[in-house]
């Protein structure tokens, strides 16, 4: 009797949103793969498919909206497939997704997630919708048997979920919960699961970093960032995303302290007036956070530092955004990612009179990126006729013959060496600055700065 070949079904997922998601989907294809179903990148043959989606502004509701729309059509010509949408809005909407998607089976929340692969099955069973976004006060301890990162240089690691601040634009705390930490034991655990698999840089994520350890955790940020730094092989660590009003000096120290910390902060100022980040409920004034940003770059001279800012508040008037231009030229930002101030309901700002014309808001956005790009190209520039030290990630997406990395403070920097180099921490010289990216070459042999770290440097024969 000829043996009948088994096809394993197949896992689509399309990601929205931030790094968090994307960690979030990570884990489900590891999850699914744990149960034989195999990832594929190609939506006609999925079996099951997952949006992962955003809630932070209206356009990311939009764009996840208009993705799930289309998936009707796949769903007419294969009665079998299985729809599930988490992520933010599955926690926000629930059953309202359902009701507006028909053919959506399953929606997740972000502390849900993990649980699809039973929801399916409980779908297949029951062919009855399943809806399940209830919070979880602690993190589960997931099976950490692979993550899908073979051949990847670089990681995310997740180590809190939720926030507490309530900044009154944002959805964040109501989506994702309140604020919970995962234990330290777990984050180096996995860290070393990720190294043993050829990951040498990983970005621990989180809301509000800075703030690790303070509610459930074992240990404070600045203790896992030293643990972390003890007992992994990793070259390279970075952060993300880290609130102003706690940001300590004792982690302002590890920038200069710790050697795998990279040289990099993402501070989101959001706004540059008092009375704008009053209304924010951002916990500190423009004056704070300018000597926060002195005294991290007196620690970490050569620090890079990027930011969120949004126009259009409510109540923002033109000297209110002045301000944040002034911010701006006064901080000199490396990278700025700048949003169009969106009403989220439910948020205490969706409620607060002086909202902004659309238009007021687009031309303001229009002013500050055109400051802030050349504020960025200056910054480049700058960096042309230094040495950096770059960690290969592959191969640049421009030109094939050309290899991409970035140094420890963020830049992008493509030039031309062997593929053999992926994977490892090289010595650049900047040739070109553009407003993305630089231009290196890569520098010939033995420095002596280089030889003291010979086992984790490129030593050129
Ligand atoms: N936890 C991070 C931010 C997460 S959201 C922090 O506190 O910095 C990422 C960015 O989206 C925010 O920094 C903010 O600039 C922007 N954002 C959040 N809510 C928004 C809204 N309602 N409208 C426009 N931009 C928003
Ligand atoms: Fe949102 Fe503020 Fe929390 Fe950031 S700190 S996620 S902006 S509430
Ligand atoms: Fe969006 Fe949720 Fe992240 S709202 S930015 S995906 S935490």
């Amino acid at each position: 009797m000829k043996a009948e070949k088994l096809q394993k079904e197949k896992f689509f997922v399309k990601t929205f949103g931030c790094q968090m998601n994307v960690y979030d989907s990570e884990t489900l294809v590891d999850l699914f793969t744990l149960q034989d179903v195999e990832l594929t990148h190609n939506l006609n043959e999925a079996d099951i498919i997952f949006v992962n989606t955003c809630s932070v502004r209206e356009k990311a509701e939009q764009k996840a909206c208009s993705f799930i729309g289309r998936l009707q059509r796949l769903k007419l010509r294969n009665p079998n497939l299985v729809i599930a949408v988490g992520g933010c809005m599955g926690q926000r909407m629930r059953e309202i997704l359902v009701e507006r998607f028909p053919f959506v089976d399953i929606v997740v929340g972000t502390d849900t997630f993990y649980m699809l692969p039973e929801l399916v099955r409980k779908f297949r069973a029951s062919k009855r919708k399943q809806v399940e976004t209830r919070f979880r006060r602690d993190f589960p301890r997931l099976p950490l048997v692979k993550r899908s990162v073979a051949g990847s240089v670089t990681a995310m690691v997740t180590i809190m979920q939720g926030c507490d601040n309530f900044c009154t634009y944002c959805i964040v705390p109501y989506v994702r919960g309140r604020e919970k930490s995962r234990p330290s034991r777990e984050i180096i655990e996995e860290i070393n699961q990720l190294t043993e698999k050829g990951i040498r840089e990983v970005t621990l994520l989180g809301q509000n970093v800075n703030s690790y350890g303070l509610k459930n955790g074992d240990v404070t940020f600045p203790e896992l960032i030293k643990l972390i730094a003890g007992e992994t092989n990793l070259l390279r660590l970075r952060f993300t995303t880290s609130h102003p009003k706690d940001l300590s000096e004792e982690l302002m120290k590890c920038f200069r302290d710790i050697e795998i910390l990279c040289h990099h902060i993402h501070l989101p100022v959001q706004a540059g007036s008092n009375k704008v980040l009053k209304m924010m409920n951002r916990g500190y004034t423009r004056e704070e956070y300018l000597k926060k940003v002195k005294m991290l770059r007196g620690y970490c001279p050569d620090i890079g530092i990027s930011s969120d800012v949004m126009v259009g508040f409510p109540g923002e008037d033109e000297e209110d955004y002045q301000e944040t231009l002034n911010l701006l030229e006064e901080v000199r930002f490396d990278t700025v990612f700048s949003f169009r101030y969106s009403d989220r309901p439910g948020t205490a700002a969706a409620k607060f009179p002086g909202k902004v014309p659309e238009e007021i808001k687009a031309k303001r956005l229009v002013g500050l990126q055109e400051l802030q790009n050349k504020i960025t190209l200056e910054r480049n520039k700058k960096l042309v006729g230094t040495v950096q030290e770059v960690l290969v990630e592959g191969i640049s997406k421009a030109d094939d013959r050309q290899l991409t990395g970035r140094t420890g403070d963020n830049h992008i920097v493509n030039f031309y060496g062997s593929r053999n180099l992926i994977g490892k921490l090289v010595p650049v010289t900047i040739v070109e600055a553009y407003a993305h990216s630089l231009k290196g070459e890569l520098l010939l042999p033995q420095q002596e700065r280089y030889s003291e770290r010979e086992n984790q440097l490129v030593v050129y024969r």
